[in-house]
């Protein structure tokens, strides 16, 4: 009896500071956010393509055909087409990676330069925070379908 009494007690007290700790995480949460989204916090691009592009689309680009697509090549030649443009950012996948205008548009000019310098067109100009900012307000409900409509479906 007495060794159960005392051995709940002890289970008791390990557990108290449990509240204090989701206090603290809770209250410095926002701000680790704020961090990150805002240019306190300068991450290169290659960081935050790593951060908030690799999970799905894995650390080389690479994707995972047919459910991901693959960042590779195919996204220099899409810039041939004039709307293709602003479908790279229009994406709510991509719009969705919680980065200030600015960076993002800095990840999708690093996804370019790194995984499409085969096939990106010479007079490619970098995508800027305004592109982003427009895009932001104006983001593709289907990008499946406006792919399929002006450049081409999915390979399955
Ligand atoms: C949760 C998984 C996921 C994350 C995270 C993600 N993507 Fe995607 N991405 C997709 C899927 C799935 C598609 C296919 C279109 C769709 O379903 O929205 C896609 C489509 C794209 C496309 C269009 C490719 C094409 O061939 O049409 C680009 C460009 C892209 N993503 C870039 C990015 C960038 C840059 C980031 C990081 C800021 C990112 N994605 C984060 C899953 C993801």
């Amino acid at each position: 009896m007495r060794r159960n009494s005392e051995g709940q007690s002890k289970k008791y007290k390990s557990v108290r500071w449990l509240p204090s700790l989701s206090i603290i995480i809770f209250t410095l949460t926002p701000f680790f956010l704020l961090m990150f989204s805002s240019g306190i916090y300068a991450a290169s691009p290659q960081t935050n393509y790593l951060l908030y592009c690799s999970g799905c689309h894995r650390v080389n680009g690479e994707g995972k055909p047919p459910n991901v697509p693959t960042l590779i090549s195919e996204l220099g030649r899409m810039l041939s087409v004039q709307e293709m443009r602003s479908y790279l950012v229009r994406i709510p996948g991509v719009l969705q990676a919680p980065l200030s205008d600015e960076n993002l548009a800095g990840v999708v000019n690093w996804v370019l330069r790194e995984f499409n310098s085969d096939t990106l067109p010479d007079n490619f100009q970098d995508f800027t925070a305004g592109e982003v900012t427009a895009a932001r307000k104006n983001a593709l409900l289907d990008p499946i379908k406006y792919r399929a409509e002006y450049w081409k479906a999915y390979e399955i």
